[in-house]
């Protein structure tokens, strides 16, 4: 039974307030693992997203300057935390509200863990407007 549904009449997808979605990415961005409640969200099999890259979800609503600051942010401080609206392979989408951390192993190795909630539905609405202001003025 899959946890995720779907607005009625409209593209809009969500997932249950209780679930975490997870990927890590290498530190590049390609992903390296991703949870089951992030493959169904998303649509996708783990398969299919497995050593690809995180811009996979990418959707064009984004303006590229909110990934700016999540790159500087996780590579300068560690730490980045933003709603985001991201793109599933059937094209529908879904906000989350994301916390991306940076580890580093024993290693030296850095990958970056992302962890996704349910964003507050009044922080979407202000972003759909920030957003749209930032792409327009790309
Ligand atoms: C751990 C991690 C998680 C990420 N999660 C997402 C995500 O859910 N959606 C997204 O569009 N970009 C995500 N990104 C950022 C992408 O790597 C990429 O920078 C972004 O999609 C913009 O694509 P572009 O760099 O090709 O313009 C994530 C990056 C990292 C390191």
């Amino acid at each position: 039974m899959s946890k995720v549904f779907k607005e009625e009449n409209g593209d809009e997808w969500f997932f249950p307030d209780d679930a975490y979605i997870l990927s890590e990415t290498d530190s590049k961005g390609i992903i390296l693992y991703a949870n089951e409640i992030f493959c169904e969200i998303a649509g996708y099999k783990l398969e299919e997203i497995m050593g690809e890259p995180h811009n996979i979800v990418r959707h064009t609503d984004m303006p590229r300057i909110a990934f700016k600051g999540l790159w500087d942010d996780i590579q300068a401080k560690g730490f980045w935390t933003g709603i985001v609206k991201n793109m599933r392979k059937d094209r529908g989408y879904y906000w989350v509200h994301a916390t991306v951390l940076r580890r580093i192993h024993s290693n030296g190795e850095v990958t970056y863990l992302s962890v996704r909630r349910t964003p507050n539905r009044d922080d979407v609405n202000s972003c759909i407007t920030l957003y749209q202001e930032l792409r327009e003025a790309e």
